[in-house]
């Protein structure tokens, strides 16, 4: 098939115009959202959405979201909204938060993968809104990269995953947040984080009270999560990758790097810029490593880490070893998305000493200080 390619900076309505004609017409088109990139498709005819989980390669028992633009489009999506959806949508719609709610029949089972409950997002992004208004109907889109690959944060990540599968591409340059929206289930008694994502806890227990996490989020293998695209490896740069956390995991990750480049190593290195500058201060040219920085809070992570996994995917080094960040805010989210790419192999840095949190088989010399 034949990839239409549409870069918005030329002619923005008209680029949009068609790409939602395609959409209504049952055509798959990827499109910018504040998150990530999206993989659009009518969300109420089912022969569009199975476009959809062929694209990607998704199993077709993980959900998508629907999209709207507009918070009236919910009502004959719904069997009905409670107050904690209600407060959820009018506080931070539009922007990337998730509702998980009871479905109404004129769902497709395709879109649920045969749930009772669907889940609904209207994202702040001036063009994805404005192709949701112009294609007149919910927009069902996973985010646009083949099922198990980072998500694309900008049209050439876009480009590589679905070039010859769908219909179109919208350009609107990198996405501004960089991990995708969170996902909230409010069915439950209390109202439960189901995915980690753009609007932080915080700020959700700040408007709602008490909020819990689904507790199969923390890497369990006993647990099975209650958002179903969760239990799927995820995130995973194609080499193997280790994670140190805790307080000193930047000096560790700093002794690990140099240990590696003495040995020759060509290891990939994921850290924030100071740990970055500090390195290349000690290393001398033609070194072996592979460094790739995020600049400095989490902000920056979130919006740099899957491009920068997919960077690390072209540079093929043998191995990456990453340094996590505290929990608060955003980094929820980016710690679930590092502790997946990483496949839950990570080193726990403090009290100088290195232990294993989880995972098995690391190369000796992470887990020694001072080498
Ligand atoms: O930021 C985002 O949410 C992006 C952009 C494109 O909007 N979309 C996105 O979609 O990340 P996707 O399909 O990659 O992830 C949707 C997640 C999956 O983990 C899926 O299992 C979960 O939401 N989900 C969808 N419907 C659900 C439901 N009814 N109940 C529980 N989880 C659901
Ligand atoms: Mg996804």
């Amino acid at each position: 098939m034949e990839t239409k390619f549409w870069e918005l900076k030329k002619n923005p309505e008209e680029a949009i115009a068609e790409a939602a004609a395609l959409i209504a017409a049952g055509e798959v088109v990827a499109f910018p959202t504040e998150t990530v990139y999206g993989l659009g498709a009518d969300g109420l005819n089912p022969e569009a959405v199975a476009k959809i989980f062929a694209a990607k390669g998704r199993p077709a028992d993980n959900p998508l979201i629907l999209h709207i633009a507009d918070p009236e489009q919910i009502k004959p999506l719904t069997g009905g909204l409670n107050a904690n959806a209600r407060a959820l949508m009018e506080t931070f719609w539009p922007g990337p938060l998730t509702i998980v709610i009871p479905r109404a029949e004129i769902v497709p089972d395709a879109v649920t993968a045969g749930l009772d409950t669907v889940a609904v997002r209207m994202p702040s992004h001036p063009v994805a809104a404005a192709l949701i208004r112009a294609a007149g109907c919910p927009i069902a889109a996973p985010s646009a990269n083949v099922s198990g690959k980072p998500s694309p944060t900008n049209a050439s990540d876009v480009t590589e995953d679905m070039k010859g599968k769908i219909a179109g591409i919208l350009d609107g340059g990198n996405c501004g947040i960089g991990v995708e929206s969170t996902v909230v289930d409010t069915t439950s008694p209390v109202p439960t984080i189901l995915r980690p994502g753009g609007i932080t806890r915080e700020m959700l227990e700040e408007r709602l009270g008490a909020v819990e996490i689904d507790p199969a989020l923390n890497g369990n293998p006993a647990l099975r999560p209650k958002a179903p695209g969760m239990k799927y490896r995820h995130y995973a740069p194609q080499a193997p990758m280790y994670l140190y956390e805790g307080k000193q995991a930047a000096q560790r990750l700093a002794e690990a790097a140099l240990h590696a480049c003495k040995q020759g190593m060509r290891a990939g290195i994921l850290c924030d810029d100071a740990v970055k500058t500090r390195l290349e201060g000690s290393l001398r040219r033609g070194h072996s490593l592979e460094i790739l920085s995020w600049g400095e809070g989490k902000p920056d992570l979130a919006e740099h880490l899957y491009e920068l996994l997919r960077d690390f995917d072209r540079l093929a080094p043998q191995f990456i070893i990453g340094m996590g960040v505290d929990e608060k805010g955003l980094g929820l989210a980016v710690m679930n998305r590092l502790r997946k790419a990483a496949g839950y192999q990570i080193l726990l840095a403090e009290d100088d000493c290195v232990t294993v949190k989880s995972g098995k088989g690391f190369p000796e010399f992470l887990m020694l200080a001072d080498n």
